[in-house]
């Protein structure tokens, strides 16, 4: 399997980030999108999680530095200054690519022998833009799979979840690009949080990868209790996993469309499943083998 990943890391990109690269499936480039920080220092903490993992063969480009319609505000609040709550990372030694990563990935699509399997964590403007740029690249795509949306309530508002609250109108371009996406919205993600016993066995990894996940555990732990937002919640891993191993997910088809204009629910996914099959244009997942996820990403974790 041949994946492009696109996200904002952000401590649960990061943690989906080093699942990844443990995972036998060969990952063609990662691309930063302004989200849970800047994207400066997305690109940054991208690539020192390469290096942190050993796998600076992979390229990884700087994307979009604001959403394509709305400005983007930065809130600190649940990844940290640096996203990554305050995880020290040995700066990557990798040659900084100078490409932008709506283009780099139009490149890489374009050439692909195979059809490409996208996972997206964050926003989805640089998604947007490689398919404003070129349409027909919807083509080249095997399984577009985006954490973002809610069936149910958001997060940054009651009607919004982060990613899509970030940039609605990529959201509602890529929903009418041809390309039908898997969404791994918050209803799923809720699904999967962090335990006393999930965060024990992560925090005896004692390996560099373990201290730097476990300082991302123990602040996003932090923020959660203080938020009362219950166990940590492990979205982005959920995506990523789920587009790896799409066994893990159930989905069912739906018609989505995405609130740009009100200013009460912007962002707002709108997810109709009782839609006729020809109207489907999304496959929303409802279910996830949460103990599984966090095996798996526990397992990958200790694995380094
Ligand atoms: C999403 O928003 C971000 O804070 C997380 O990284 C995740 O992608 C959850 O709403
Ligand atoms: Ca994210």
């Amino acid at each position: 399997m041949q994946i492009l990943f696109d996200g904002d890391p952000g401590i649960d990109d990061a943690l989906a980030i080093l699942t990844l690269l443990r995972e036998p499936v060969e990952v063609l480039a990662m691309s930063a999108v302004v989200g849970n920080v800047p994207v400066e220092t997305g690109f940054r903490n991208l690539r020192d999680l390469a290096a942190l993992a050993g796998r600076e063969d992979i390229p990884v480009f700087r994307g979009a530095e604001r959403p394509l319609v709305r400005d983007y505000v930065f809130d600190p609040l649940v990844h940290g200054v640096d996203g990554l709550g305050g995880a020290k990372l040995a700066p990557s030694r990798a040659p900084e690519q100078t490409e932008h990563a709506a283009v780099a990935i139009g490149r890489i699509l374009a050439g692909a022998e195979e059809p490409v399997t996208w996972v997206a964590t964050g926003p989805l403007t640089n998604v947007a833009m490689v398919l404003a740029l070129d349409p027909s690249l919807a083509g080249k795509v095997r399984r577009l799979v985006v954490m973002g949306g809610s069936t149910l309530r958001g997060n940054v508002t009651p009607a919004a979840e982060f990613n899509v609250y970030v940039d609605a109108e990529a959201w509602r371009a890529v929903l009418g690009s041809g390309i039908r996406p898997v969404m791994v919205g918050l209803n799923v993600t809720h699904m999967v949080g962090m335990r006393a016993g999930d965060f024990t066995a992560a925090e005896r990894i004692d390996t560099p990868v373990g201290r730097a996940a476990g300082t991302m555990l123990d602040y996003y732990r932090r923020v959660s209790g203080q938020e009362n937002w219950g166990d940590p919640k492990l979205h982005d891993v959920v995506a990523l996993l789920g587009a790896v191993s799409p066994e893990l997910l159930e989905t069912r088809p739906a018609f989505v469309d995405v609130e740009t204009g009100s200013p009460l629910t912007y962002g707002m996914t709108v997810v109709d499943d009782r839609a006729p099959a020809e109207r489907c244009n999304c496959d929303v997942a409802v279910d996830v083998d949460a103990e599984a996820v966090k095996r798996r990403m526990i397992g990958a974790l200790r694995s380094y």
